[in-house]
């Protein structure tokens, strides 16, 4: 049978990733999340050249382009969906890159561990891997020292969503306490922790944290016409989402 999230991810990717693929490639700017917010504003990334880089859940992979572009040394993009990664693997030989993938679930990833100095996540293993899996793995990946860096939803959003296909509202729709796996309907399964339980699971993987960025969106801003699901008066007024900056100093097992 196949995994919900690969279905959901073969659909996206012929529905609109895979057009949208090499424009993101081409970037210059690294930019984070549905507003386009500036790296060069928010600095959730380490310095990267010369650094190894895993990207979990890299989907079409321009992250992890942006990074090599920065000097990066080595960087290997991580999923679990075939159709991602012929966008992926197709826009790496266009743009002559080099980025590696590798076809792999975030949770169980088929690397030797102390292999990277950064593993970066947009949107990828971040909310669809479980993360009481997948922290541990990129910690397991990770040499001490190392950085994990992730974007997600916010909590908040998440508890004043009624429903995948609809707008946050200003009131809550679910409760807080016992929120983590997520299955909207027509959608595969999403993963999202409150605050508290994250940073302890950080925490319980030998990690510390660095810096949690709650993304606004700016004031010109105007609702993504696919990225529905929070409208750009909401994400003025709260955060919709978040970057994770954690540094890794021991290994807890
Ligand atoms: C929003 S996309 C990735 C974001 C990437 N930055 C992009 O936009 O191309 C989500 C990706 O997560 C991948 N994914 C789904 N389940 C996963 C899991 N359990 N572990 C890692 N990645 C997963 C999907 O295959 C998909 O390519």
């Amino acid at each position: 049978m196949t995994n919900p999230n690969v279905e959901t991810w073969t659909r996206a990717n012929a529905e609109y990733t895979d057009e949208r693929a090499e424009q993101a490639w081409a970037a210059d700017e690294i930019t984070w999340g549905v507003w386009n917010v500036p790296e060069a504003e928010v600095h959730a990334l380490p310095e990267v050249a010369g650094k190894d880089v895993v990207e979990l859940g890299c989907g079409t992979a321009y992250v992890g382009a942006w990074l090599k572009k920065r000097g990066a040394a080595r960087v290997v993009g991580v999923d679990p969906t075939p159709a991602q990664l012929v966008t992926a693997r197709r826009c790496n030989e266009k743009f002559g890159l080099g980025l590696e993938f590798i076809e792999a679930f975030g949770e169980d990833v088929p690397l030797p561990d102390d292999s990277f100095d950064l593993a970066v996540s947009e949107y990828g293993a971040s909310i669809w891997a479980d993360p009481y899996k997948w922290i541990p793995e990129a910690a397991r990946l990770l040499r001490p020292g190392g950085e994990l860096v992730f974007l997600c939803n916010s909590p908040l959003a998440v508890i004043c969503s009624p429903d995948e296909d609809l707008p946050a509202t200003e009131t809550l729709q679910r409760p807080q306490f016992g929120m983590f796996r997520f299955q909207w309907p027509d959608s595969g399964i999403e993963y999202h922790l409150p605050h508290g339980a994250l940073l302890r699971l950080l925490r319980a993987n030998g990690f510390e944290i660095l810096d949690l960025i709650e993304l606004q969106a700016p004031a010109e801003a105007v609702t993504h016409e696919r990225y529905s699901y929070v409208s750009a008066e909401w994400a003025q007024q709260w955060p919709a989402e978040e970057i994770w900056r954690a540094r890794l100093q021991h290994r807890s097992s």
